[in-house]
């Protein structure tokens, strides 16, 4: 059986627009897989529908062999997690709520109850802080568990919308566009916390990572998809990935767009 997440000759259209175009690619476990590709390349349409946040027009997506339509709401259960563009953290709660509140749906009794302020046992709400205290901890961010997210710097909060997302416990997550926004270091100190992601100890995750960044994608990726116009025009490890004449054609070609523009 095929395992980790598949796709098989997705395919994406906007009115007139083809987004995607046969695009198929895998994320086995233990992997980190990039997606990059210039912009309006698709990147964000593929993330999407991995998401279920967009319907293919034409393929299918499977985990682990079996048929799979994603949904928003179920990915979780799915054991999927995700972080959007915008690290879209609960302002009102805690940097170690925040994470908390990640992992719901492996607490007994729900976080929503407890916003509701309906009553919980004092054991579940002790062990959900924990778990979340150690995620935070291996992010190397746990002095931060009781700050407000507001007053944190841009790639603080970053880290906790991951933390958030790993409090899941996830097997598989999915990043768009974590760089952005991020200055040099950062993004060196980031592109090392995922490139552990798949390989720790515990709940190691394999991860499909969307980004424009190329030295954050060449430096922690397994695997590179290289989109253009919608299609795959090359795939491969990064060195395969680098020597392609056909990505460097459609990144320069990018460039020399975007210069004339
Ligand atoms: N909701 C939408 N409606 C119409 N066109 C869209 C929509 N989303 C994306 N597109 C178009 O699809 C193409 C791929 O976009 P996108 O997936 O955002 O690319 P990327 O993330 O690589 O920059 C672009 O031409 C974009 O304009
Ligand atoms: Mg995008």
């Amino acid at each position: 059986m095929e395992q980790g997440l598949a796709l098989h000759h997705i395919g994406v259209r906007f009115g007139g627009l083809t987004a995607l175009d046969d695009v198929s690619l895998r994320v086995p476990p233990g992997r980190v897989v990039g997606v990059i590709g210039p912009n309006g390349a698709g990147k964000t349409t593929l993330f999407n529908v991995v998401c279920g946040f967009v319907p293919p027009d034409a393929g299918t997506i499977t985990l682990d062999g079996r048929p799979l339509r994603p949904r928003p709401h179920r990915l979780t259960r799915l054991g999927i997690a995700r972080t959007l563009q915008g690290t879209g953290l609960f302002a009102g709660l805690t940097v170690v709520e925040n994470v908390m509140a990640g992992a719901t749906h492996t607490a007994r009794a729900g976080f929503l109850p407890a916003l509701l302020g309906l009553p919980r046992s004092d054991r579940d709400e002790r062990r959900l802080r924990q778990d979340a205290l150690d995620v935070l901890d291996s992010l190397g961010i746990a002095g931060h568990a009781d700050a407000a997210p507001g007053t944190l710097p841009f790639a603080v909060r970053q880290r906790v919308a991951l933390a958030r997302a790993l409090a899941a416990r996830p097997r598989l997550l999915l990043l768009d566009e974590p760089a952005g926004g991020l200055g040099g270091d950062d993004i060196t100190e980031l592109a090392e916390l995922v490139r552990q992601l798949p390989r720790r100890d515990t709940d190691p995750c394999a991860v499909l990572l969307v980004e424009h960044h190329m030295d954050l994608v060449m430096s922690v990726c397994d695997e590179i998809v290289v989109l253009d116009f919608g299609r795959v025009i090359a795939a491969g490890t990064p060195d395969e990935i680098r020597d392609d004449p056909a990505v460097t054609d459609a990144y320069l070609g990018a460039a020399v767009d975007e210069a004339a523009a």
